[in-house]
């Protein structure tokens, strides 16, 4: 892109202070502000308007029913069998989305790489691979490892793993790619520079993770090697068994085209997104979309109505994934505090939040789906988040349940 280009691309969207700098740039400079204003998607900014609809424009909301403990304890032979040879057939691999920023661990590397251990290293990384390893262990079967990133800790991510010999996985089944970035702007909807040079960007969202995993060649890669169910799951959450053979089985088994695994709430006003109907389709709400009344609404048998909490630990069958990808994801639109470079050119680290970041949520992919399974999990066995340094899924808490699990930390 040429600095004509780039300008009237600029004043279309009226953010022409973009290039205020442009005539004392170095050439290098220049051509890397170029390259960044070809590669932002600004139609991004006009969801600014739109975002404050998004929940209001939702359907008709009810309570769904889950696959729950027991109906799996019933099932458990046929489930696990199931799973089993799905994964023997090559069927299955498993997705890690660790391209977010962990801002509120408050840790400056990925967050994979944070050390959990007490008297001995163990980091985050290691206790996923570690979890995965044990399917392995069972089926015999080295399962395909993919790792998202984002270009801020792409470079870190690979070399943590390749230092610590990717934990003992097999490195030919583990593969990475890169999720794209979204441009941030201020309450006024003007994008913020984090430099002279440079447009302040951000990884765009775990809903991200698809759009970007088939431009990388990784999806068709897997889909033609036979790969028909993709486990996808978050970084954070220590104790969760990935491509676990028994969900995997439950989802084959009742026919679904996906499933998310879920906990059973401790609290009404508990912070998690809830599995729902939403025009009589599986769905999930964000915990500030529940009312009152909803988070509070009780069935005949005295449980909560919207009680199945969402983990981010879910199955997609990968032809409808294909499907999914030609619809257009809702974009949130997420007040954040975003470092920028003010008027007098100094670099501001904000204490509050100071703009807008544009980010695709993973948990929209359930409703477009045609059909997906609430599986519900024991919250003390599966569910160890690691979000914050102290108090609720904090470092602590993970730790405590890792023990309680009996690993050693
Ligand atoms: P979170 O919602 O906890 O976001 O991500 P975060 O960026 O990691 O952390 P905070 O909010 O700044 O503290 C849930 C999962 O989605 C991934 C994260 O890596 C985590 O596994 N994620 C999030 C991405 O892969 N990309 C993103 O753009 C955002």
């Amino acid at each position: 892109m040429n600095y004509e280009t780039a300008k009237q691309l600029l004043n279309k969207y009226d953010q022409g202070h973009i290039l205020k700098f442009y005539d004392e740039l170095t050439e290098t400079e220049r051509s890397e502000l170029l390259k960044q204003i070809e590669d932002v998607d600004f139609s991004l900014l006009e969801n600014l308007d739109a975002e404050k609809k998004l929940s209001v424009n939702r359907g008709k909301i009810k309570p769904i029913n889950a696959v729950t403990t027991d109906d799996i304890a019933r099932n458990s032979e046929k489930y696990l069998n199931t799973g089993i040879s799905a994964i023997k057939a090559g069927k299955v691999a498993a997705v890690l989305l660790a391209g977010g920023q962990g801002t509120r661990l408050g840790f400056d590397k990925p967050k994979g790489m944070f050390n959990i251990g007490v008297t001995k290293e163990l980091y985050i990384f290691e206790c996923l691979v570690n979890n995965l390893m044990k399917v392995v262990e069972l089926t015999k079967t080295w399962i395909p490892f993919v790792i998202m990133t984002s270009e801020k800790n792409n470079k870190d991510t690979i070399n943590f793993f390749k230092e610590h010999n990717y934990f003992g996985y097999n490195s030919e089944y583990v593969s990475f790619f890169i999720q794209d970035m979204a441009p941030s702007v201020d309450f006024n909807g003007k994008i913020l520079m984090e430099s002279r040079s440079h447009i302040s960007t951000s990884p765009n969202g775990n809903g991200g993770w698809f759009s970007s995993f088939v431009r990388s060649g990784l999806f068709d890669k897997l889909t033609s090697q036979g790969i028909e169910w993709l486990n996808v799951f978050a970084v954070d959450n220590v104790l969760q068994k990935i491509a676990d053979p028994m969900f995997i089985g439950a989802v084959i088994c009742t026919g679904k085209d996906s499933g998310g695994k879920v906990v059973a709430k401790t609290d009404p006003n508990e912070k998690v997104g809830v599995m729902c109907l939403e025009d009589e389709k599986p769905s999930i709400i964000e915990y500030y979309e529940l009312t009152d009344e909803m988070a509070n609404q009780r069935m005949a048998d005295g449980e909560l109505a919207y009680k199945f909490g969402v983990i981010l630990n879910y199955l997609f069958k990968t032809d409808k994934l294909i499907e999914i990808n030609k619809q257009k994801m809702p974009v949130h639109v997420v007040d954040k505090k975003i470092p920028f470079i003010d008027e007098n050119e100094e670099l501001i680290s904000p204490e509050t939040p100071n703009g807008y970041k544009f980010e695709t949520l993973i948990l929209d992919m359930i409703h477009m789906n045609d059909s997906c399974i609430p599986y519900e999990v024991i919250r003390n066995k599966e569910f160890a988040p690691v979000k914050n340094a102290k108090g609720v899924d904090s470092v602590e808490s993970a730790r405590a349940l890792l023990e309680e699990n009996g690993i050693e930390l």
